[in-house]
């Protein structure tokens, strides 16, 4: 309990530094929460100010997690009773550090607890828990954010198919749990996008930005 407590905290932390505020706050002067969707994400934060410091927010936001997950892992570790319970704690350190990165880039404590939808992070993690999982939540979420260009859509495909998909390859109780809050979290943060998109008022992404206003 106590490794848990460890990587619960450590991964929290590096969750805590959400690339769209950070970037948009402290070099661009303007935070991207009071523009657009005000979420802070890559999402809004292209469309608000695009430009180069684009690429900024992509490497914070997936760095965080990639130290978030190799902390939870190397944590998890310490758990080993015998070299053939590593693939099983790895696993479970993977998905507890995961589901805390993304609670601190949702919830971020040094940026009043108003974070991002968990996008990118995810993804990451994603990638680095298995390439079953990712080919199915970043397949789905590419062919459905080209399609239809709601970036939105293809994150709710995203949180929804991460537990599922998660399930068929672990067949696991605790990891389908962990993964059932994380899908769920991501699809409650997507809740408004998911109403202008029943209602046909959500916005499209382009690369061309528009200016805003
Ligand atoms: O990255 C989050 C995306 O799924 C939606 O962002 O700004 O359109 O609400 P946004």
């Amino acid at each position: 309990w106590l490794r848990a407590a460890i990587i619960a905290a450590a991964a929290y932390f590096c969750g805590c530094f959400n690339g769209a505020v950070i970037v948009s706050k402290y070099i661009l002067r303007d935070d991207v929460r009071g523009h657009g969707s005000g979420n802070a994400g890559l999402t809004n934060f292209y469309r608000t100010f695009g430009g180069p410091l684009t690429i900024v927010v992509i490497l914070t936001d997936v760095l965080k997690a990639v130290v978030a997950i190799l902390i939870g892992v190397w944590v998890a570790k310490g758990f080993l009773p015998s070299f053939f319970m590593e693939g099983e704690w790895v696993i479970y350190g993977k998905y507890w550090a995961g589901l805390f990165c993304l609670l601190g880039h949702m919830f971020p404590c040094m940026f009043h607890f108003k974070g991002g939808k968990g996008i990118l992070s995810g993804g990451t993690m994603a990638i680095m828990i298995d390439w079953r999982v990712a080919i199915v939540v970043w397949g789905g979420f590419l062919v459905l954010a080209v399609v239809t260009r709601w970036v939105s859509l293809g994150s709710i495909w995203a949180g929804a198919t991460f537990p599922i998909s998660s399930f068929f390859v672990y067949h696991d109780p605790v990891i389908t749990v962990l993964a059932l809050i994380i899908g769920a979290l991501v699809v409650w943060k997507h809740r408004g996008n998911l109403k202008r998109i029943l209602r046909g008022t959500e916005s499209k992404f382009s690369i061309h930005r528009k200016k805003e206003g």
